[in-house]
């Protein structure tokens, strides 16, 4: 979604800045802009479309002297809420006297109030953006302090913000504040560089200071001063930033999604290296702050989450079931937050997101916490607003995820929420026995996703059998049946295929009617319980004419004959089948999209981390 990028140093700030909105590119935008000082006077320039088009604005408008010289700026990629991805639309926004020059990620509520009154004082707007709403009012409330007027602006705004705010009154210093959407400040020599993410300041400085909420901070190229919104000064500790600079380069790969199907088997075992004991037959995963005595309490356990996050619930939620013998149940958290949940003390409450600042994931925190549940975080990104707020958890390990649609975090998920369960299950029903089998299981995921990852060239030449068409159904039961959600969801992100994730026995209920001949199909028909339903649900579709692809347990004589197509994985355990399966999916999404030209790792409208309701 919409990244900042701000920078005081000694020079070079235009291409400091148009680097760092490169490196955030993988969020997701549709525009991009930027102001730098440049003598006293603020400069700005804007562009729809990509880093690209803007750098080439920039340097056709700009002398070289500018680049070269300007030592302060703030720049931005915006993802359109109010207003088309215009020029007028993108940011910085200016205020009325176009003195200074505002970026902001988030949402302000209150902005037609507030525009209305700024328009009765002579404000003239020229954007369709809340944005620009706050920068007249930052502009309104400036009286001599730079700092004092965003303070004062932020005290009247509703909403959700993360801000970099520059005055050419004010030289050499640059405001930054949030509310909701992250900002991390980089504290380097002689520089300092502000961003919504922390991959915009990798290559400067792994020293940095995460902003929480209500902070406001005043920032120059050799100092940081923060206060609260009520101008009281606090202190924020320094962070060394754990990012590796070859995890934001493609490596080889064509695209960063396929670079990160290929890291699964790495990450899986990052993810579960350590945590497994196979003498007690359990997980050890200390981050969940959890006595014995603690999980025997537990009597719900209700897993939060967002698009990919969501489906990794889905599978969580058979194996809390299965193994730990706890009610368990799976909530879209955008619904959740506002539905006035019941929960008490004896609801584990398990958010899981991969940025760690979904909004409403965030949210639905904020309110499970409200309630006294006992919440905890599952989350990639190390010392995300999630991560922090739940205070215990799981980390997931497993490095950056660029490609906006999420593939190594899924498989991670799933598998982290494998060893909540048995830790879960040990604590209540699980023989000693049993968990050791169970932890064997889980220990052979990585090699399970490798043989799996193995065949993406077959899986490539499937892929041209599928590539031309417009529908796909995907299907499967049990815990295979949110791997189906997750396969379709990837296929319409990256492809742009309408593709419907079903349970198997689901189709008949409706769906069927819209199968034609060649209506591809895809099933998860592995060998599981519940396959000889599945194999049977195939039959209904191969009997309407619909060309079925499945994805099957290698060495599995009964689906010999009843698919056009196959995907083998390797025979594994029904739960840990969820992830060698997903891999195959993902790796069809990939190779469908590429067959059709899509632009896998940045498609239209989405974006990584969705910081807005
Ligand atoms: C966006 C991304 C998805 C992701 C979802 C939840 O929609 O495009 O890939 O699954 O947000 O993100 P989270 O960071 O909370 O897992």
């Amino acid at each position: 979604m919409c990244g900042i990028v701000a920078y005081l140093g000694k020079s070079d700030a235009p291409s400091v800045l148009l680097n760092g909105l490169r490196r955030l590119e993988y969020r997701g935008y549709d525009s991009a802009g930027l102001a730098v000082m440049d003598g006293g006077r603020m400069v700005v320039a804007k562009a729809p479309g990509k880093v690209a088009a803007l750098n080439d604005r920039a340097r056709a408008d700009w002398p070289d002297e500018r680049f070269n010289r300007a030592a302060a700026g703030i720049a931005h990629t915006r993802w359109a809420t109010h207003g088309p991805p215009t020029e007028a639309n993108a940011h910085p926004h200016l205020d009325n006297s176009g003195d200074i020059a505002l970026v902001h990620n988030g949402i302000i509520e209150n902005y037609r109030a507030l525009r209305s009154r700024l328009e009765k004082l002579g404000h003239v707007f020229h954007s369709d953006t809340d944005t620009e709403v706050l920068a007249h009012l930052i502009g309104e409330c400036h009286h001599g302090d730079l700092f004092r007027a965003v303070c004062d602006a932020l005290h009247q705004v509703e909403g959700t913000y993360g801000i970099a705010v520059m005055s050419a009154r004010d030289p050499g210093k640059i405001i930054t504040a949030r509310c909701g959407s992250p900002i991390v400040i980089g504290i380097g020599d002689g520089e300092t560089i502000v961003a919504s993410d922390a991959a915009a300041i990798i290559g400067h400085t792994r020293q940095v200071i995460y902003l929480n909420d209500r902070d406001i901070a005043e920032i120059t190229a050799e100092t940081v001063s923060i206060r609260d919104l009520d101008n009281v000064p606090v202190d924020r500790e320094i962070a060394q930033l754990a990012f590796d600079a070859s995890a934001a380069e493609k490596g080889g790969f064509e695209h960063f999604m396929l670079k990160e199907i290929h890291e699964q088997p790495e990450a899986l075992r990052n993810a579960i290296r350590g945590r497994l004991d196979f003498h007690l037959g359990t997980a050890v995963l200390s981050g969940m702050g959890t006595s014995p005595r603690d999980l025997a309490e537990i009597s719900r356990v209700v897993l939060l989450g967002c698009g990919t996050s969501l489906h990794a619930g889905l599978v969580g939620e058979y194996a809390f079931e299965d193994l730990a013998d706890v009610h368990s149940e799976v909530q879209q958290a955008a619904e959740f937050r506002y539905r006035n949940p019941i929960l008490g003390p004896h609801d584990m409450v398990v958010a899981i997101s991969q940025s760690g600042e979904t909004a409403d994931t965030l949210a639905a925190v904020r309110e499970s916490n409200q309630k006294g549940a006992f919440v905890m975080g599952l989350c990639n990104v190390v010392g995300s607003t999630i991560a922090r707020e739940t205070g215990r958890g799981v980390y997931l390990h497993a490095g950056p995820e660029i490609s906006v649609a999420s593939t190594k975090a899924f498989t991670c998920q799933v598998s982290v929420l494998l060893m909540m369960a048995l830790k879960l299950g040990r604590g209540r029903r699980l023989s000693r026995e049993e968990g050791i089998r169970l932890a064997r299981e889980i220990e052979s995921i990585p090699d399970l996703v490798a043989a799996t990852v193995r065949q993406s060239d077959h899986i490539a030449e499937i892929a041209a059998h599928y590539a031309g068409h417009e529908h796909a159904f995907f299907i499967g039961r049990g815990p295979l049946y949110p791997v189906a959600l997750e396969g379709a969801l990837k296929l319409k992100e990256i492809s742009y295929i309408h593709a419907e994730g079903y349970h198997a026995a689901e189709l008949k209920h409706g769906p069927i009617a819209l199968l034609e001949k060649g209506t591809p199909v895809i099933a998860l028909a592995n060998a599981v319980p519940g396959q000889d339903k599945t194999l049977g649900n195939i039959e209904e579709c191969r009997a309407r004419g619909a060309r079925i692809l499945g994805i099957v347990t290698a060495g599995d004589s009964r689906v010999t004959g009843l698919m056009d197509d196959f995907i083998e994985v390797p025979p594994c355990h029904p739960l840990v089948a969820s992830v060698p399966s997903a891999v195959a999916l993902q790796l069809l999404a990939y190779h469908i999209a590429r067959h059709r030209g899509c632009e896998i790792d940045q498609p239209r409208n989405l974006a990584k981390s969705v910081t807005v309701e």
